[in-house]
């Protein structure tokens, strides 16, 4: 038995207890893992009509945020949920008829961003274009079924349907609230809304009635709801009531509300749906029989209000623990064996002088000190974390706990893909989320039987307090407004989990040993292992270089789905002029997602040739992407 000893023990001046934990993948039930975590969502900032959202979603730094959101691997997140989004549909005439005529030039084109960057939209009815739906209120029944039916047969009649088939539809976001309710729906005038918008959906793409067609049909979410007290939501919690009074006639498919923790708990945010649920189907027992969604699975309210643990590892570990105990519950078969999917709110832009502390997973710096202004980013842990969910396979175990102590356990996940001989195995280990940042004086080990193959090879990944948080680095620096070239470097260096432990298992029922007593709490370890005869890296497709500033880009590109559960680390060469050699410009960074910043400093040049490839955990290369020519204006 070949013991892989992963981590240094710390001598501690208190005599250490220890602890052992020791799993063998004897009788190990899988089960099918659908990866329900893949939604990110935000409100834009800015006026709710058509010129400020639209000025708001096509700013450069709006831009950028989305395309960094985007650079996490393949799978990491699937859906974008931009509150008015349809704002960006400009009203334009109403015909002779009374019927409004639409411009979708800026909804077209931020919709072809998301496309570019493999994002689907979740499209909420939710807009008030040239204060159609105000100004007609006897006519929304027609007004909005019009509406929905126009934008999708739009779409269609330009990208065909296949464009539609991954976009999610939902009625308006929180109706009940006043600062969303802009359009002042009553009980009445809601229901109908919600009936309008079903029929414009079912309607959508014509008359034809093929198989082809029916199996087009488009669900629809909502209703978005916050579900407190009746008295105060009662527009929510009526479209409940008429949809268990009869099913076949609920205009929504997938019931979806929003659930928050209330102290930053993973635990309080599973709670709030346990409760919630069990109240629902108490009530309106027929509605057991729709999917649920939790649209806003975050870990406290107020988006914007700064909180220590949003900048760090701690956040990381949170929405970590959120999926896995979301996961716990939907096998355990109560009320949240319907879990369709869980979104998180956090895709917003933060502001100064709260750049890491908002809930968003990416601290952004507004650089006003440069001619013109320009946004830098620094990918947060809680991004990191998305991307190392991203790596689970296709079939997981159910949670299991290791106690450290009375109070505190570690979650461990296992996953597999694949069968036979061609085998992938992803397990992530988290430690207590509420407990650090830490170092205990628990000496823990935690022994994986790694067996899948007999030629494998292995890699951990951590994420941990101080050295996977680029938040200490800056605030060591005096957490400067405009952080300089020098410290932006220091910090996306700890912005990617850290390469912990990789090499070759070469016999049959290695172990691997975690000792976790030298890390601090939180933290968070990938563990994957890859059976030589797992599919290869595929090339890198897609390759963009953007401008960050002047003598800064922003590259990213494409994974190919399947190909890179294995990979290690990316490799991105540069060559000034076609005959010069190419140099290897990631040199000692380790990139495991498909995104990197260049800036060479003052002295030198980004003009020039870029190319990209994987190397993957056997030390094999992939072959490298095309070749792309950037110059600055
Ligand atoms: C590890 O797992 C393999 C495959 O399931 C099994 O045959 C082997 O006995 C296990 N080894 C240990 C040490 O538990
Ligand atoms: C909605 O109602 C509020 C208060 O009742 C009122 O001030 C506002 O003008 C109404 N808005 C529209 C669009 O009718
Ligand atoms: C779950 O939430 C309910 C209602 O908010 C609360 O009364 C209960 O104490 C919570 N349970 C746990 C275990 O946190
Ligand atoms: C691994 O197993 C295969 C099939 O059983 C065998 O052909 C191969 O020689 C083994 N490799 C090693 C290194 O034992
Ligand atoms: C960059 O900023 C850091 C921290 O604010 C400072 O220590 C360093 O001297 C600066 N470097 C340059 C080249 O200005
Ligand atoms: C940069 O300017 C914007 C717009 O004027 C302002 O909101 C922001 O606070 C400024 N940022 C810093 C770091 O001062
Ligand atoms: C790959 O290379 C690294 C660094 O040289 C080494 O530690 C590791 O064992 C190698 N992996 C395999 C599978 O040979
Ligand atoms: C800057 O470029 C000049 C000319 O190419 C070169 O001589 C010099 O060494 C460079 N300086 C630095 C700091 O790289």
């Amino acid at each position: 038995m070949l013991l892989l000893l992963l981590g240094v023990l710390l001598v501690l001046d208190a005599a250490p207890r220890h602890s052992h934990a020791h799993y063998t993948s004897g009788d190990v039930v899988y089960h099918t893992l659908p990866h329900f975590w893949t939604g990110v969502g935000f409100c834009p900032a800015g006026e709710i009509n058509h010129g400020g959202i639209s000025a708001t979603l096509e700013s450069t730094a709006m831009q950028l945020n989305l395309r960094q959101i985007a650079a996490l691997p393949v799978g990491a997140i699937t859906h974008i949920r931009i509150h008015w989004l349809l704002e960006l549909v400009e009203f334009l005439e109403y015909s002779t008829e009374g019927v409004p005529r639409y411009e979708f030039e800026k909804f077209d084109k931020f919709v072809d961003l998301l496309q570019e960057l493999h994002l689907s939209p979740v499209v909420e009815f939710m807009a008030n274009p040239g204060h159609v739906f105000t100004a007609n209120p006897e006519r929304n029944w027609f007004l909005w079924e019009h509406f929905v039916k126009t934008i999708i047969n739009h779409q269609i009649a330009r990208h065909g349907a296949a464009r539609l088939s991954n976009w999610r539809f939902e009625t308006w976001n929180e109706p009940d609230l006043r600062n969303y309710n802009r359009i002042n729906f009553t009980a009445e005038s809601y229901l109908e809304y919600v009936q309008a918008v079903r029929r414009g959906l079912s309607k959508a793409g014509g008359r034809r009635k093929s198989k082809r067609q029916q199996q087009l049909y488009r669900a629809l979410r909502g209703p978005a709801g916050l579900f407190k007290s009746e008295e105060r939501h009662p527009l929510c919690w009526q479209l409940l009531d008429v949809c268990n009074q009869e099913l076949a006639k609920c205009p929504i498919d997938i019931l979806t509300y929003h659930r928050k923790g209330l102290d930053g708990s993973a635990t309080e945010i599973l709670n709030g749906s346990l409760v919630l649920l069990s109240n629902i189907y108490q009530d309106y027992p027929q509605l057991q029989h729709l999917p649920v969604a939790n649209d806003e699975a975050d870990p406290i309210a107020g988006w914007s209000t700064p909180r220590d643990f949003q900048a760090d590892v701690r956040y990381a570990a949170t929405l970590m623990s959120t999926v896995m105990l979301h996961w716990h519950a939907k096998l355990a078969g109560g009320v949240m064996s319907q879990l369709e999917s869980i979104s998180h709110d956090n895709a917003f832009l933060s502001y100064h002088p709260y750049e890491f502390s908002q809930r968003t997973l990416l601290a952004h710096f507004r650089m006003n000190e440069t001619q013109p202004a320009h946004s830098q980013f620094v990918q947060k842990p809680v991004y990191a974390a998305l991307g190392m969910l991203a790596k689970l396979g296709t079939r997981a175990a159910d949670l299991e706990l290791v106690n450290m102590d009375s109070k505190h356990s570690v979650q461990v996940l296992r996953t597999i893909s694949g069968n036979g001989i061609a085998q992938y195995m992803a397990t992530i280990f988290l430690s207590p989320e509420q407990a650090g940042p830490q170092l205990t004086a628990y000496h823990h080990k935690y022994t994986l039987n790694m067996s899948i193959a007999n030629e494998s090879a292995f890699i951990t990944e951590l994420l941990v307090p101080y050295s996977t948080d680029p938040v200490h680095v800056w605030q060591l620096s005096g957490s400067p407004a405009y952080p300089n070239a020098t410290l932006r470097e220091a910090m996306r260096r700890t912005q990617t989990p850290r390469l912990y432990e990789t090499g070759p298992i070469w016999q049959y029922n290695s172990e691997l040993v975690v000792n976790s007593a030298s890390l601090p709490l939180p933290w968070v370890m990938l563990l994957r292992v890859c059976s030589a005869a797992w599919p290869k890296l595929k090339r890198p497709q897609q390759l963009e270089i953007v401008e960050v500033t002047h003598r800064e880009v922003f590259i990213s590109w494409s994974e190919q789905a399947r190909s890179t559960q294995c990979l290690k680390s990316y490799e991105v060469w540069f060559r000034e002029r076609a005959a010069s050699d190419w140099q290897l410009i990631s040199k000692g960074w380790h990139l495991p997602y498909p995104s990197f910043q260049y800036a060479p400093g003052l002295n030198a040049s980004v003009n020039g040739f870029y190319k990209v490839r994987g190397v993957d955990v056997f030390n094999e290369s992939s072959a490298f992407s095309q070749i792309v020519e950037y110059l600055e204006l």
